[in-house]
């Protein structure tokens, strides 16, 4: 495990050509994220519209070692038409994986989600066969609520999802504590 502090922070002009290689390079993105091509500008063009952190999601870059090493990301979902909740998920180089980085990436969007906005839940989904994925939500404090059958199609197939969820009330200083 990485010794590093993990911080998120909002995403500079340097950061965007890492961004880009997840849009752009398979390698980069890995098995379960990789769904094609896509615009590749798309990312850059936000962030010079709103810096990639709009009212409706955003993102923040993981950075470790005094490097950048991926970001986190997160989306609202609509819960009534007065609620609502966030649906969040994390992209590391490869390099950067199996080191604890993750785990803590995570914890730290929870608790900047929980402390600067009102919603009461945050979800996470994962393809059943991302195990990493499903030990660091798991590690934050996530809780697996179900399976969703064939809910994401990639690489040819569609593919069960594993949905988790934290609540404002499950965090404990715990969950906090993993975030450093
Ligand atoms: C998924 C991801 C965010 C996990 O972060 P990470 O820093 O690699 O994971 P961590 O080092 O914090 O490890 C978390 C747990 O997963 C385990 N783990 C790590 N890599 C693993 C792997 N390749 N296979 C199985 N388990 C793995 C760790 O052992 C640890 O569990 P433990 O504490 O019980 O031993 C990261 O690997 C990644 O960005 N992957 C590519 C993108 C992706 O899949 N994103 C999620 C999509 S929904």
């Amino acid at each position: 495990m990485s010794d590093d502090p993990v911080i998120l922070r909002p995403v500079f002009e340097a950061d965007l050509p890492l961004l880009e290689s997840f849009l752009t390079d398979p390698e980069a993105t890995g098995p379960f994220q990789w769904h094609g091509w896509s615009d590749p500008a798309r990312w850059r063009r936000r962030w010079a519209q709103d810096g990639l952190l709009g009212d409706d999601g955003g993102q923040l870059m993981v950075e470790a070692g005094a490097a950048a090493q991926g970001f986190v990301a997160w989306r609202k979902v609509a819960a009534t038409r007065s609620s609502y909740y966030w649906n969040m998920g994390i992209q590391l180089r490869p390099a950067a994986r199996g080191r604890g980085i993750g785990t803590r990436a995570q914890a730290a969007l929870v608790r900047y989600l929980f402390a600067h906005t009102p919603v009461m839940r945050i979800e996470a989904d994962t393809e059943t066969a991302n195990t990493a994925e499903q030990r660091a939500l798991e590690k934050c404090g996530f809780l697996r609520e179900g399976v969703l059958r064939s809910a994401g199609f990639r690489d040819g197939r569609w593919r069960d999802v594993v949905r988790y969820s934290v609540l404002r009330d499950d965090v404990t200083a715990q969950v906090l504590r993993a975030a450093v």
